[in-house]
């Protein structure tokens, strides 16, 4: 269930280079001009985002790996399962809404789920630091009462 600090810092290294590549995508944009394709900044944003749809798939083998031992471990534990839960939705939710701006079921629908995705992407700056934070305060806790 304890994550070993290699591990720890492979799974923080992997989700923040998806949320960075994902930042940076969107602050790109501020930037381009709609109406200029010859802006290399459109290409550099392209790579960005090759990038990140990468890492990602990276990113959800690693929290597939981590399943049985971390999320089920823990939540049969019940130790930190709020946060624990919440960030799981949100990477299942990003993975839905991912797959949506490759395959929209509608192209009506595809600026929809883009907001929906990135919303939620921005939503990982502060769900990852507090679920890491909740862990860190609830294994002081224990080592104070052992
Ligand atoms: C139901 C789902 C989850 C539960 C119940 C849960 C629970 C926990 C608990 C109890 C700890 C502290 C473990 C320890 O003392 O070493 C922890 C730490 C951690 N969790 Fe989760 N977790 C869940 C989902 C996730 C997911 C989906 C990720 C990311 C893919 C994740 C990433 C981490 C990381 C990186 C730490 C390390 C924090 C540290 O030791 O400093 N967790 N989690
Ligand atoms: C489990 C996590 C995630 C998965 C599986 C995922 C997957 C994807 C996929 C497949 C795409 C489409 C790539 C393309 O069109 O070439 C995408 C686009 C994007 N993602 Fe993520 N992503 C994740 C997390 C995030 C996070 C944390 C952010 C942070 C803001 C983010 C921001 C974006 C943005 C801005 C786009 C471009 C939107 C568009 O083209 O309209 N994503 N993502």
């Amino acid at each position: 269930m304890h994550l070993g600090p290699s591990a720890r810092r492979q799974v923080l290294a992997v989700i923040w280079l998806v949320i960075l590549s994902g930042v940076l995508w969107i602050a790109l944009g501020w930037y381009l001009d709609a109406d200029d394709y010859t802006d290399p900044l459109r290409s550099w944003r392209h790579r960005v985002l090759v990038l990140h749809g990468v890492v990602a798939y990276v990113l959800l083998w690693i929290a597939g790996r981590l399943y049985s031992l971390h999320q089920q471990g823990n939540w049969r534990a019940q130790r930190n399962r709020a946060s624990g839960l919440t960030l799981s939705v949100a990477l299942v939710l990003l993975a839905g809404s991912g797959l949506t701006l490759y395959y929209p079921p509608h192209e009506d629908w595809r600026d929809a789920f883009s907001m929906l995705h990135q919303v939620l992407g921005v939503a990982l700056v502060l769900l990852v630091p507090l679920h890491v934070w909740l862990a860190r305060k609830d294994r002081q806790r224990r080592r104070v009462n052992q």
